[in-house]
């Protein structure tokens, strides 16, 4: 009888091993340790033992027992788990999809920091919009008549009178007939041109700024202009003002800075002279602050605009200017 007992141990573990299912892991249980199964019966016929030899086949037949619990109980949770993995939707061991992570566009990425330099010295952004009155674009900023800009070469026109903004200028027109002195703005967007080759494309952004206070001076639109070109490239870049013109200001300087390509020396991207226009100036034209009711003997101004490629272009030193609108993947991901 003691080696049947051994027997059967043996038999039910390795069933309950070989049980691939929870039904046919229940059977065994009632197959070995049911009310008539097999074990139990065995314990029953305890009776044809020896009296001295009934308690060792007792104990022996409970440890017994006690294995076959554990073995069901292990394979129970083995068979849960697997069917997890097989059964259900997700598959946690499977690997994951990565999410992909997209950047910020180099010319938002331009934009964002040209915009931290002026808002540090104090500078409001506003905005105006894209398809823009001829009036706002042109008239009110000081543009005669027959102005070659205004020619069907450069300006988008949607009817006679309205257009596709030229430059973010019209944005001084409609803050200042909206606001009342001081003010310092600063406006970026998009401005449209017919005109396409390396460094032009018929849709670029400007950052325009402007300020309107009393005892402005040329040495205020210096002193702010050099410290956004040198926050911008390097604290050691040489800047220059050269007498320009602007219908809209007077007078006028456009700002060159050192050539980052050649150190001044003079190469192609510099054109041999060692500098590098970045942006046009000057001090608001009296007869702009007319036309939007401010009195050009109380306040005066200083107003600057510049490409927002150009820069990153010079920064980055991208080209040409379309790749930064052909979204490459490839291109955009370096930022
Ligand atoms: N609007 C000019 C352009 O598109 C740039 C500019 C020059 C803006 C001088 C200004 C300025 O505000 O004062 O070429």
């Amino acid at each position: 009888m003691k080696q049947e007992l051994e027997k059967l141990r043996d038999k039910a573990i390795a069933a309950v091993e070989a049980a691939d299912d929870e039904p046919g892991l229940q059977a065994l249980r009632v197959k070995y340790l049911g009310r008539k199964g097999s074990l139990t019966a065995l314990l029953r016929s305890t009776g044809k033992l020896l009296p001295e030899e009934r308690p060792a086949f007792g104990k022996r037949a409970n440890e017994i027992k006690a294995e076959i619990e554990t073995a069901i109980a292990s394979r129970s949770t083995i068979l849960a788990a697997g069917e997890k993995e097989t059964g259900a939707e997700l598959d946690v061991t499977l690997p994951g999809f990565r999410a992909e992570r997209g950047t910020i566009h180099p010319i938002a990425r331009m934009l964002n920091e040209m915009t931290e330099v002026f808002t540090g010295m104090g500078f409001e952004v506003a905005v105006g919009p894209e398809v823009e009155l001829d009036k706002y674009n042109f008239t009110l900023l000081n543009f005669p008549p027959d102005h070659p800009a205004r020619d069907m070469q450069d300006t988008f026109f949607v009817s006679k009178d309205v257009v596709l903004r030229t430059h973010t200028s019209p944005v001084q027109i409609r803050a200042m007939e909206t606001r009342k002195p001081p003010m310092r703005i600063i406006s970026p967007g998009k401005v449209y041109r017919h005109d396409r080759d390396t460094s032009h494309s018929p849709m670029f952004f400007q950052l325009e700024g402007f300020v309107v206070d009393k005892r402005i001076s040329m040495a205020d639109l210096k002193g702010a202009l050099t410290v956004f070109a040198q926050r911008i490239f390097s604290e050691d870049t040489p800047v220059r003002f050269r007498p320009s013109f602007f219908p809209f200001t007077e007078p006028s300087a456009e700002v060159d800075i050192g050539c980052i390509f050649c150190g001044g020396e003079g190469c192609r991207m510099c054109k041999q002279t060692g500098w590098i226009e970045i942006l046009g100036s000057g001090m608001i034209h009296p007869q702009v602050l007319r036309n939007v009711g401010i009195d050009p003997n109380e306040w005066i101004g200083f107003a600057f605009g510049m490409g927002v490629e150009r820069i990153a272009i010079l920064k980055y030193g991208i080209e040409p200017i379309a790749t930064f609108f052909e979204n490459d993947l490839r291109f955009l991901r370096q930022f």
